[in-house]
């Protein structure tokens, strides 16, 4: 799903916090934001997670406005990740639950996605009782579980340890060959972006300053 950003501005009290006058989000690739804590990382893609819309300017998905359907197709994975006191496996498989996934359908693709990020070990531990690194894998399983259009995340290795954060990048792009879809990924490690994104955008004060590959 191409991203298309036009005359964004988002105010906290006084403060404009993105100002943004045109930019382009590639379809079926990995963008990597990238920029100083404060730059305004969180607000935008919170922006384009449709969680923040309060903002003066437009945002629109494959040309067309947010909307349910655009809802549906999208997934945000916070940098803290919030898991249910359940098991792990309840806490990937519950959004398929949710949306009547046959029982047999969901066990594979838990399984599945639990191969690819090396964590059917957790799958009966409890959620409350996983490290941060932990957590944060299981989170980026849910969501993948998921199959979005629209995958979005924020500096999702952040709690990792480096052997992981090797192993969570090749499985994100692995998984987004395999699926083809539109990856935004917040990281404020610029070797990771080089690993990681075909595209990069550099956030500062809010606004874009640079918008290539690197
Ligand atoms: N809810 C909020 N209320 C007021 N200011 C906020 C809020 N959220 C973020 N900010 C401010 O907006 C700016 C951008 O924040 P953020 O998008 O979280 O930056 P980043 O993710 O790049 O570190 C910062 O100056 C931050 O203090
Ligand atoms: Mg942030």
């Amino acid at each position: 799903m191409e991203l298309g950003i036009h005359n964004l501005r988002k105010r906290y009290q006084n403060e404009v916090v993105l100002d943004i006058d045109d930019l382009t989000i590639e379809e079926g690739v990995i963008t990597g934001i990238t920029g100083p804590n404060g730059s305004g990382k969180t607000t935008l893609l919170n922006v384009i997670a449709g969680i923040e819309d309060c903002y003066e300017g437009k945002v629109l998905y494959g040309g067309k406005s947010y909307s349910d359907e655009i809802k549906l197709k999208t997934t945000l994975v916070f940098q803290k990740p919030y898991l249910f006191r359940r098991s792990v496996f309840d806490n990937i498989a519950y959004p398929l639950n949710l949306r009547k996934v046959p029982r047999d359908t969901v066990q594979e693709k838990v399984r599945e996605i639990g191969n690819l990020l090396s964590i059917n070990d957790l799958m009966n531990k409890k959620g409350h009782q996983l490290s941060g690194g932990e957590s944060q894998k299981v989170a980026l399983a849910r969501a993948m579980v998921m199959e979005p259009e629209l995958l979005l995340l924020d500096e999702p290795t952040a709690s990792l340890d480096p052997e992981s954060v090797v192993k969570i990048e090749k499985s994100l792009t692995e998984y987004q060959k395999w699926k083809g879809c539109t990856v935004v990924i917040i990281t404020h490690n610029i070797e990771q972006s080089r690993r990681l994104c075909d595209k990069v955008i550099c956030l500062e004060r809010g606004k874009v300053a640079l918008n290539g590959v690197l």
